[in-house]
């Protein structure tokens, strides 16, 4: 058995030097998360829609001693996740860790009020883009015999009464998709989970319709139900263990991230 003595205790994570993409992450969850893999050494590309926002997460990384590069467009289209990904491996030689984190609300609407359109886009958003961003990822981590994807689920992929139809059925399927990929592909090395996070503070916007008949909106709930609100720095750490080689034997896993909410 090998001894360790406090502060020599050898850096679990393994994450110095290893490529990592981050997607969302301009803002929210998906920027706590890009900073706490810069602050643990790795090299992170920052994929998000907001070219401003994305363009402050580098600077902010960088004002660290760390290193991002940013790449911006719409991820639920393949020429984005193309070059996402190319901009990664060219960049850092390589891609180790992808965070699908990039997501959308519905507006709360039940399945009946429910338009075309907001089913296509949270779905092609929440759902569709994390598929052809992993697919995208998947030969490179294959060639390296080792990669860890981790999804940003929700409560609502756990539950049905946390939002809209659409964002309900999107989230499930990102759970289905995460334990799919960890059964798939256990035996070559490559590692999924996800967070379910609980109302958490972050810039994301419900535009609710007013008269939507979908569950209610969750900030009322906010005391006994669900507990409180939780920052996006506590989701990041959760994202940040589970893509480590500190979770090396959690695969396939969703983690609540919720105080509890899960639990009621
Ligand atoms: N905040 C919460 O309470 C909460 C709870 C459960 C799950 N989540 C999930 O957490 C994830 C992150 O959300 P957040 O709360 O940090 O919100 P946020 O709005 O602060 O961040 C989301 C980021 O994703 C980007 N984005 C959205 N659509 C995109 C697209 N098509 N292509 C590229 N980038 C796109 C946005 O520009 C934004 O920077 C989402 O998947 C969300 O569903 C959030």
């Amino acid at each position: 058995m090998t001894e360790t003595h406090g502060t020599d205790l050898p850096d679990a994570t393994g994450l110095a030097g290893r490529s990592v993409v981050v997607t969302g992450a301009a803002s929210g969850i998906g920027r706590a998360t890009a900073l706490r893999f810069a602050l643990a050494g790795a090299r992170v590309l920052v994929a998000d829609l907001d070219a401003d926002g994305a363009a402050d997460a580098v600077e902010e990384i960088g004002g660290t001693g760390g290193t991002a590069l940013a790449v911006t467009g719409d991820l639920s289209e393949q020429a984005v996740v193309d070059r996402v990904v190319a901009s990664a491996v060219e960049t850092f030689g390589g891609l180790d860790v992808l965070v699908n984190n990039a997501g959308i609300m519905d507006r709360m609407s039940a399945l009946g009020e429910t338009a075309d359109e907001e089913w296509e886009r949270v779905l092609r958003v929440n759902l569709t883009a994390p598929f052809l961003l992993t697919r995208a990822a998947l030969p490179h981590m294959l060639a390296a015999g080792r990669g860890s994807v981790v999804f940003t689920a929700s409560e609502a992929g756990l539950r049905g009464g946390a939002a809209g139809a659409a964002y309900t059925a999107a989230k499930h399927g990102v759970t289905g998709l995460v334990k799919n990929l960890a059964v798939t592909y256990r035996a070559q090395g490559i590692r999924a989970n996800a967070v379910a996070p609980g109302p958490t503070s972050t810039g994301i916007r419900v535009d609710a319709a007013p008269d939507a008949q979908g569950p209610p909106l969750i900030g009322g709930l906010i005391g006994a139900t669900i507990g409180r609100l939780g920052s996006a720095d506590e989701q990041a750490a959760a994202i940040v263990f589970l893509a480590s080689d500190a979770a090396s034997f959690v695969n396939g896993a969703v983690l609540p991230v919720d105080d509890g909410w899960s639990a009621v």
